[in-house]
């Protein structure tokens, strides 16, 4: 399973999760700092960005990914979707990479393919709890520990915006108001 966006909050998210749930998981990151962080949530292989492009200007490329949680849109997704294995499927969730990309039917109609639309904002709040509830069962506390860079208070939420809008940000800031 392909990660990509790998060392942001969703990225993170799913690579710890995938890895628990027995998946290998291959995480796409533009940081280099990261690597042993995304190992230690539990990826196999940690590749760069780039090493995601492959293939580019064919409509199919080589089957390289089961499936695929992408947090980056744009042409990482198309490059995604073209490199779906057999059956394989994508779902997207973000758009720090753009958010146009260029795709032909053809991964869709003669490999079958499927790309999944990913939408928490209006995600019922009883759908909202269970998932919550799962991922307290399913992290360990030194796993979103981990995944905590920084903590702020209010007055330090514009300076992480910054950072987040830069992607200098590894997995969540934590916001506590009272600080
Ligand atoms: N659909 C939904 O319901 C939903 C829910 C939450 C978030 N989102 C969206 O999903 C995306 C990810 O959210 P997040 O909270 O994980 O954001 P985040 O913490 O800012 O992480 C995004 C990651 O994308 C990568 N990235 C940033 N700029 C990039 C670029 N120009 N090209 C390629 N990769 C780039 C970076 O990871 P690396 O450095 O590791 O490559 C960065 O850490 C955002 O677009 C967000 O708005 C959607």
């Amino acid at each position: 399973m392909l990660v990509t966006g790998a060392s942001g909050g969703v990225g993170s998210m799913a690579v710890s999760l995938l890895s628990q749930h027995g998946y290998e998981v291959v995480a796409s990151t533009g940081k280099e700092a990261e690597h042993p962080y995304l190992r230690s949530l539990g990826a196999t292989t940690v590749i760069g960005r780039d090493e995601v492009m492959g293939d580019e200007g064919r409509v199919l490329g080589k089957e390289r990914w089961a499936a695929a949680v992408d947090c980056v849109g744009g042409e990482t997704l198309a490059a995604v979707i073209r490199s779906l294995r057999y059956g394989g499927s994508v779902a997207a969730s973000g758009l720090t990479g753009g958010n146009a990309f260029g795709s032909t039917v053809y991964p869709f109609i003669v490999r079958g393919v499927a790309l999944l639309g990913v939408d928490s904002v209006l995600t019922p709040i009883e759908e909202r709890r269970a998932v919550w509830a799962n991922v307290r069962s399913d992290f360990p506390e030194e796993t979103v520990a981990a995944m905590v860079a920084e903590e702020v208070g209010l007055d330090g939420i514009d300076g992480a915006l910054v950072d987040m809008a830069a992607a200098r940000v590894r997995g969540r800031v934590l916001v506590e108001p009272s600080r």
